[in-house]
């Protein structure tokens, strides 16, 4: 993309004649962009494609012909990988073209590459990176064999040596925001520049952009690197001049530059390996590229070109190189060390040794008494945590106190790499804009003891700094000693402590091994956290100041580990002090667990903590859950939490004695219900409720047979998959028993009678009455018409306005009670009402309640009228021995006070009607969305193939799923054809929390896979 000046203009008509007249082709031309050629697709009739490719005579010949030289030579040489050129009738590679006024061009004909650009894959996967990398080593390679002599350039603002200069002569038209960024990028670039115009030049391709590769699919449907095409840049470089460029605008538009990049490092070194010093300067030499771009783009600009081709990748350059900016470079390079093989901080190695070889002093007294002297456990799945612990310090900091005392301890220790369940604050976000990842990974050792303990040197040093980090949850008083070692220097750093103890330290006080140097603080002055003292060693302190990250987002974990080694080497502390992540869970689930007990996700998530609508996996990775509909309230609300520990140390047994608590709950209960629903049962489940009610029914009715809906599910038990079509009608199912008659699903977008018949209310219910006349001709007295009253997993159905209703005539004129499961969209899910039937005015017999009435707690009951209570009451006691105890109905109570006391049954109206809006507006620019439909925060988006034939496909929803969930979104598919994603959140989601999921939805649906099926379909 050299800007020497414009493309020539040579008329389309004279192109055509030129290409008959040189090369004896024929067929139509088709522009394509260019910087300084004229390019076109020239098509054959016969479907043949060639790019033509017009210089204007301006070009210097010897420019031309290296460059058609090497396009010859590298084609032969890359298997392909580069174009070849067609000769002429004459035999040349290069035409001189005269036209009549007398303008001389010069053409040139190459084979046509199929494939997609880089620059229009979305998203661009690992393996693909990765694969660009590798083709980047087999060019390097090809192109170090050449001759490293090409004709020299003038004005060549693209070569990545110029980007210098570049960036110098365009700060005058920056901003300031973008100035300073640039200025950052200039230093870093000059600051460099000796160490990698050091390293030996080679013939390098100069502009490895994402417009000049191409991508197709390989035999086993992967998306791979197809073509590296554009010569024109070629010139002598150090050869990871190529690799950076290719590396800068690979990165473009992907999630995290910085692991796109190291996926594309690790390519390269796979196949051919870098120095050590290459791999230090990638970085630079990436970012001074992005700079580059987006400068000549600005001065292009302010020099008045709009021309979209030249401005093409600046917006998304700007953002990537500021997202590299934002991440310490010795992180980045670390990063990219690692891919290669090579410890991410180079004198790591050599310092650990060196530690483990030497005494050091104790920092803080350990007890002689081993056992006084105990690791507490601060992981995200710590059971001493709240996960809202920062909200209340003193408490914090007395369960800690207490936790030790209760176990003896006068010495407790924070783990080095310990996941923290604390970090899920705010305070602690990770890379800017991403809701994912927190910095929750701790890369200090913390010592908890009593505030006004005494902390000694361990080693002799000098005061490097002395500082109050004074934001809350910051380190409050601050200490970094400097000492030295054979390695070079090092810092040891110490938080939290009390101001009035290091007030006489200063900036460069000598320090003696073992001399006391501060105390533990209190809080709030020690950055308001239980009093400890955080101590860190740092083997380079990367430019910060009187302040040192000391905790890490959990990608970048081993990068900072190296940073900064283990604590251990100089506290020597007998105790595991490093935190271990679990592993083998997976396998040890499948030889203990049921292999029919499935996991969600193709990589499942270790998912060890709740707060809200959140949950949080092992390593403190944030998740939204958008599909959770037991944790109504909000995932462990403190109020239920509270109610559930109480009553558990003071109560728990079955409900054949008096007691308020079920008592309580039942009134609470039915007071929800219209009358006559008055009377309740408990037990432990939906299964069990569904059992029950069923049972009821039966012993009312003194019949058989029961109707359901295409679709439903209504418990695990035989009794119920007998009655579930969902189940007996799907994979490993059977056939139902006699006593069962499925109905039509009321689905009014893929069923029977869809949204254009204004019968369909009538029609559909009418089935119900179908099913039981047939019922009845078999033998099968009518007992019950049990179904939901909006179906989940038949694929979050709302039936039409009037079904239910005429539905429940034709069961009661068949004499059957109709049972309303509303275990997933009772109690206030939808928004507009409590429960399901009352969106259709319908009045059931019998409902059943289950998942959202305890929370996550086990917990199901059936509300029924007096009449059938007492029917059911025919001598044969009913007893549950879990159902209805004092634990679980104080829980329930706890789930009814919440739902009031937080109005979230209004709040699954607002915010369910606005992500239901958004949904719809989504569904207006994405076909692949058949049908928004749902209430409240019960809600499903349908992904058809097409709006037309309306044909499910399961593979988009399920993609949606996968991709979402790498972006910390949980979500699930349903329906017959597990094409709905259903959207059922705990009813605490915000209105920021559906704006997120619409805006992450939205980027999904534009990805290849579900956007562009004819483009690319890559499977990873
Ligand atoms: C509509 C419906 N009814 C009943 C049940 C069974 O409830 P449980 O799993 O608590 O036994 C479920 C469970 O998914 C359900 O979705």
């Amino acid at each position: 993309m050299t800007y020497l000046q414009e493309p020539p203009k040579l008329s389309e008509s004279e192109v055509s004649y030129s290409v008959q007249e040189y090369y004896g082709l024929e067929g139509t031309l088709h522009p394509l962009p260019g910087d300084r050629d004229q390019n076109f697709l020239l098509k054959s009739p016969e479907g043949q494609k060639h790019v033509v490719k017009v210089s204007s005579l301006d070009e210097v010949q010897e420019i031309l012909e290296f460059e058609t030289e090497m396009i010859t030579r590298l084609s032969n040489d890359t298997n392909g990988l580069i174009p070849s050129v067609i000769p002429a009738i004459s035999g040349t590679s290069l035409v001189t073209h005269e036209n009549e006024q007398g303008h001389h061009y010069q053409l040139r004909i190459l084979e046509f590459l199929p494939g997609t650009l880089l620059a229009e894959i979305n998203p661009r996967s690992d393996a693909l990176l990765m694969n660009l990398g590798e083709r980047m080593a087999e060019l390097g390679s090809v192109l170090g064999a050449y001759p490293d002599h090409p004709p020299p350039r003038i004005n060549f603002e693209w070569a990545l040596g110029q980007a210098g200069n570049i960036m110098e002569k365009s700060l005058s038209v920056l901003d300031s925001p973008r100035r300073a960024l640039i200025e950052l990028t200039l230093k870093d670039f000059r600051d460099n520049e000796r160490e990698f115009l050091g390293l030996g030049s080679q013939i390098i391709h100069g502009d490895v952009n994402d417009h000049n590769v191409l991508v197709s699919l390989n035999e086993e449907n992967h998306a791979r690197i197809s073509g590296i095409i554009d010569l024109g840049d070629a010139h002598s470089a150090p050869r990871v001049f190529d690799l950076a460029i290719a590396i800068a605008y690979g990165i473009l538009g992907t999630a995290d530059p910085l692991l796109a990049a190291s996926e594309i490092t690790r390519g390269y070194y796979a196949e051919q390996p870098l120095l050590e010093i290459e791999i230090n300067v990638l970085l630079t030499l990436v970012c001074a590229r992005l700079g580059q771009s987006v400068c000549i783009a600005s001065l292009r600009r302010h020099h008045g070109d709009t021309d979209p081709y030249h401005l093409i990748s600046e917006a998304d350059a700007w953002k990537t190189l500021s997202l590299l900016a934002a991440i310490p470079r010795q992180i980045s390079s670390g990063t990219l060390r690692q891919a290669c093989g090579l410890e991410a901080c180079s004198q790591s190695a050599q310092l650990r040794k060196w530690l483990v070889s030497e005494d050091f002093k104790d920092v803080i007294a350990v007890p002689e008494n081993p056992n006084a002297l105990g690791i507490l456990d601060l992981s995200i799945s710590s059971r001493e945590l709240t996960g809202r612990d920062s909200d209340d310090t003193a408490d914090f900091s007395n369960r800690v106190f207490q936790k030790m005392r209760s176990d003896g301890l006068t010495l407790g220790i924070g783990r080095f790499m310990e996941p923290r369940g604390f970090y899920l604050a705010d305070e602690f976000e990770g890379r800017s804009g991403d809701p994912l990842e927190r910095r929750t990974i701790h890369l200090g050792i913390d010592v908890f003891q009593e505030p006004g303990t005494e902390i000694h040197a361990p080693l002799a040093g000098r005061v490097h700094t002395v500082r109050d980090n004074k934001n809350r949850l910051d380190y409050g008083p601050t200490v970094i000693l400097e000492h030295s070692a054979p390695s070079g220097l090092f810092w040891t750093l110490y938080g939290h402590l009390e101001k009035a103890s290091v007030e006489n330290l200063k900036t460069g006080d000598s320090i003696d091994a073992g001399q006391p140097i501060a105390r533990i603080g209190t809080y709030p002055e020690n950055g308001d956290w239980p009093p400890h003292l955080h101590f860190q060693i740092i083997t380079d302190l990367m430019g910060f100041e009187g302040n040192f990250p000391g905790v890490a987002v959990p990608r970048d974990r081993t990068v900072w580990e190296s940073f900064c080694p283990d604590p251990n080497l100089i506290l020597n502390l007998p105790l595991e002090t490093t935190y271990e992540e679990p592993s083998g869970l997976y396998e040890r689930r499948k030889r203990v667990l049921s292999p029919n007990l499935s996991l969600s996700y193709e990589t499942p998530v270790h998912i060890v903590r709740g707060k809200g609508s959140y949950l949080f996996d092992v390593l403190g990775r944030s998740y939204l859950d958008c599909v959770n509909n037991i944790a109504h309230v909000g995932h462990e609300h403190p109020h239920v939490v509270a109610a559930g520990q109480q009553q558990m140390g003071v109560l728990n047994t079955n409900s054949r004695y008096l007691h308020g608590a079920i008592i309580e709950y039942a009134e609470r209960l039915s007071k929800l219900f219209p009358e006559p629903l008055s009377v309740c049962l408990f037990v432990n489940s939906g299964s069990e409720a569904n059992e029950l009610a069923l049972r009821m029914a039966r012993t009312y009715t003194g019949g058989t047979g029961i109707a359901v809906l295409e679709g439903g599910y209504h418990g695990n038990t035989r009794g119920l998959i007998d009655v579930s079509h969902y189940k007996f009608a799907g994979s490993g199912g059977h056939a139902p028993p006699s006593w069962t008659r499925t109905a039509l699903v009321p689905d009014e977008f893929r069923g029977r009678y869809r949204r254009d018949d204004p019968s369909r209310a009538t029609l559909y219910a009418a089935d119900v009455g179908e099913a039981f006349r047939q019922l009845d001709s078999e033998g099968h007295h009518p007992a019950a018409f049990l179904s939901e009253s909006l179906l989940s997993c038949a694929g979050q159905i709302e039936p039409p306005q009037g079904y239910l209703t005429a539905a429940y005539e034709h069961a009661r004129a068949a004499g059957a009670l109709c049972i309303a499961d509303e275990v997933q969209v009772g109690f206030g899910r939808l928004g507009s009402h409590m429960w399901g039937f009352e969106t259709q005015g319908a009045l059931p017999d019998i409902v059943t309640l289950g998942k959202p009435m305890g929370n996550g707690h086990p917990i199901g009951a059936v509300v029924t009228t007096r009449e059938i209570a007492e029917a059911f009451d025919n001598g044969m006691e009913f007893f549950s021995s879990f159902g209805g105890n004092p634990v679980s109905t104080v829980i329930a109570i706890a789930v009814l006070d919440i739902l009031k006391d937080e109005k979230l049954q209004d709040n699954a109206m607002t915010v369910g009607a606005a992500l239901k809006t958004g949904l719809d507006t989504l569904m207006r620019s994405h076909g692949c969305i058949g049908d928004v439909r749902g209430r409240g925060l019960f809600l499903g988006v349908e992904f058809v193939n097409s709006r037309e034939a309306l044909a499910p496909a399961p593979d988009i929803a399920h993609y949606v799923v996968e991709h979402l969930k790498k972006r910390g979104i949980l979500l699930g598919s349903d329906g017959p054809d597990h094409n709905v994603i259903k959207i059922k959140p705990p009813m605490s989601f915000s209105g920021s929390d559906a704006d997120r999921v619409i805006n992450e939805l939205d980027q999904v649906l534009v990805h290849d896979f579900v956007h562009d099926r004819s483009l690319i379909q890559p499977k990873d």
